[in-house]
């Protein structure tokens, strides 16, 4: 496995792994909202060009992307992490795995203070992530809280605490 920057190639593939990974049963035929979500994201202010990462294999194919967007807790900036995908027929061999580590490396060499995202704590917990309530941040919908984590870096300061907010294309998710 190879892991680097997305580039101008990658677009297509990109949109291929994330709709099939995120295919729902019964669905066949409508792209997964998340293709659209990745294609805004890249066309936003909130995208960091140096944290959207792309997996390779042994052949120089791309099998895994991961990306972190721009988002704040109350006006402090942090990153939100998202979507994750890796191609279903290479999945659980450690693609993910090795697609969080690192951005998790990138996200703290950029100096940036934490990474915010909704999820299994089940599967993240192991990359470092708690609950966001420990640290008084709060989702932006309530009820999202037993699955809204942060993962604090080396810049992170207790006095980011608030209400995280999301770039503007998850609003329409
Ligand atoms: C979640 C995902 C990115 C994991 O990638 P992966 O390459 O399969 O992950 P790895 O091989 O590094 O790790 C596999 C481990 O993750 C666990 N895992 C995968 N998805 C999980 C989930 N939703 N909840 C809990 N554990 C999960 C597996 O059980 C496995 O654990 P084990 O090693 O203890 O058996 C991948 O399954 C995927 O693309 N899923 C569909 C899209 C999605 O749900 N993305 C995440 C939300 S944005």
């Amino acid at each position: 496995m190879l892991i680097r920057r997305e580039g101008e190639d990658d677009t297509e593939v990109i949109r291929a792994i994330t709709a099939a990974a995120f295919a729902r049963p019964g669905a066949a035929g409508h792209a997964p909202p998340e293709v659209a979500l990745v294609d805004e994201l890249r066309a936003s202010k909130a995208w960091i060009p140096a944290l959207s990462l792309v997996v390779t294999g042994s052949g120089g194919d791309v099998t895994g992307h991961v990306l972190c967007t721009r988002g704040h807790v109350g006006d402090a900036p942090v990153l939100a992490l998202g979507p994750l995908a890796v191609r279903p027929d290479r999945q659980r061999s450690g693609v993910g795995s090795a697609l969080m580590h690192a951005v998790l490396g990138a996200g703290d060499a950029l100096g940036e203070p934490l990474v915010a995202l909704l999820g299994d704590p089940g599967y993240y917990g192991r990359f470092g992530f708690r609950l966001a309530s420990e640290y008084q941040i709060y989702p932006p919908v309530a009820g999202w809280q037993p699955h809204f984590q942060v993962r604090l870096l080396t810049a992170y300061r207790p006095s980011v605490r608030g209400t995280f907010r999301y770039a503007e294309p998850f609003d329409r998710v």
